[in-house]
């Protein structure tokens, strides 16, 4: 049974008060709160067996590493992957994206093509800049819609044999559409090019299997999962990590260092240079054995009643503008009040204890698009609630009489 008040008591955040109100905390998307379960995890860590893994022969190296390699075999297990060493641990979904942009700068020539869409938030698009910037190959993008769908005609006219790697987000973060990323991967793979998937915003909401996707690389960050900031992971099928250079050098990720020569550790401590969040990644596994306790099925379906919910009851506020109205589409709304700035709207509700993200939420193209200057972004997660919603109706009511 999915019971929000209980769940709600995992959270002791979510008895905050913000500015003498109950917080409403409506800015999942940016980063997701953490759970008792995941916090007892990280308290564990520091008060029984930190200490640095992979190298020392003593009891608390041992026991940081066995607990840590547990967390990348539920990574592994979570997103099924078919081997442990295809889970990178990253610091989060944009180490994982840059991790393959800078490895495709040996394996692109000019005048290759790689593809974007519109729907991108800067961390997978900018990387990607950078890489053309390195090699002369040429970026195209996917166009959207008004409804803030990707147009799939567009994509398929945009394919060819010069077509090296495609990259799109699962979920995007500024409208919450789902991408049909199935199409996207079977297409791609049609004419021998790569996909890489950013999966920020979809791990949250759902549970992406990658041999069923059958994707190349799949990128997200444990934050916005219930996990702390500053981990995350990348996915890559064994043959292409295995194509791609180091990212970083350092210690763990060689196999013999001389002056003279280097060769490289095997998967997946090749990209893994240096000391990693090791906190960070066994709470990342405490995070994932969090949702899936609860069971993303379920997640799924709450979210999507508290997204019908929200909707509905926000568009009844006269000159309140929704962006992005995907048929496919997960629990953010963006949105704004005709005639005031995000950033005035945002800032009121925040005087009555409601959390909302405003501005181009790292997604400027999609910004240029609908000509606006930004939104308010409001998402939501299995632990909010539908008394929340009526708060931030009633508070988005309130800073619209006093801002007109
Ligand atoms: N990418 C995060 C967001 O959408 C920070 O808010």
């Amino acid at each position: 049974m999915f019971n929000v008040e209980t769940i709600r008591k995992d959270f002791p955040i979510l008895k905050r008060q913000v500015n003498g109100k109950s917080l409403v905390y409506f800015d999942n998307a940016a980063t997701s709160q953490t759970p008792q379960q995941v916090i007892d995890v990280i308290v564990d860590y520091y008060s029984n067996y930190n200490a640095n893994i992979h190298r020392g022969v003593h009891t608390l190296s041992q026991e940081a590493t066995d607990k840590y390699e547990q967390a990348r075999l539920k990574i592994q297990k979570h997103f099924n992957a078919k081997a442990s060493h295809e889970i990178i641990m990253t610091s989060g979904t944009t180490h994982g994206i840059n991790l393959v942009a800078s490895g495709f700068t040996a394996l692109l020539e000019k005048g290759d093509e790689i593809i974007v869409s519109a729907l991108e938030h800067h961390s997978n698009i900018v990387p990607w800049q950078m890489l053309c910037e390195r090699t002369g190959a040429i970026l195209k993008v996917i166009p959207m819609n008004d409804e803030g769908e990707l147009v799939m005609s567009a994509y398929t006219d945009l394919l060819s044999d010069k077509t090296k790697l495609v990259f799109v987000n699962h979920i995007s973060n500024a409208l919450g559409t789902i991408n049909p990323i199935e199409f996207i991967i079977q297409k791609a793979h049609a004419v021998g090019a790569a996909v890489l998937i950013d999966g920020a915003q979809a791990c949250p909401h759902v549970k992406p299997d990658v041999q069923a996707l059958d994707v190349d690389f799949y990128v997200a960050s444990a934050h916005k999962m219930c996990g702390p900031t500053g981990v995350g992971m990348l996915y890559g099928k064994e043959e292409w990590l295995n194509k791609l250079p180091p990212y970083q050098g350092g210690g763990e990720m060689i196999a013999e260092v001389t002056f003279e020569n280097t060769t490289y550790a095997d998967l997946p401590h090749k990209f893994e240079a240096g000391t990693p969040n090791i906190c960070g990644g066994i709470a990342f596994g405490a995070a994932i054995d969090y949702m899936n306790t609860i069971g993303f099925d379920k997640i799924a379906a709450y979210e999507h009643e508290l997204l019908d919910y929200a909707t509905a009851e926000l568009l009844k506020i006269e000159g309140l503008k929704i962006y992005g109205t995907a048929k496919e589409k997960t629990s953010v709304i963006s949105f704004n009040l005709e005639g005031i700035h995000p950033y005035d709207v945002g800032t009121l509700l925040d005087k009555m204890g409601i959390a909302v993200r405003t501005g181009h939420h790292c997604a400027q193209p999609i910004m240029n698009y609908f000509k606006i200057p930004g939104t308010i972004r409001a998402s939501f997660a299995f632990y909010n609630t539908k008394e929340e919603i009526d708060a931030l109706v009633s508070a988005t009511k309130k800073a619209q009489l006093m801002l007109s």
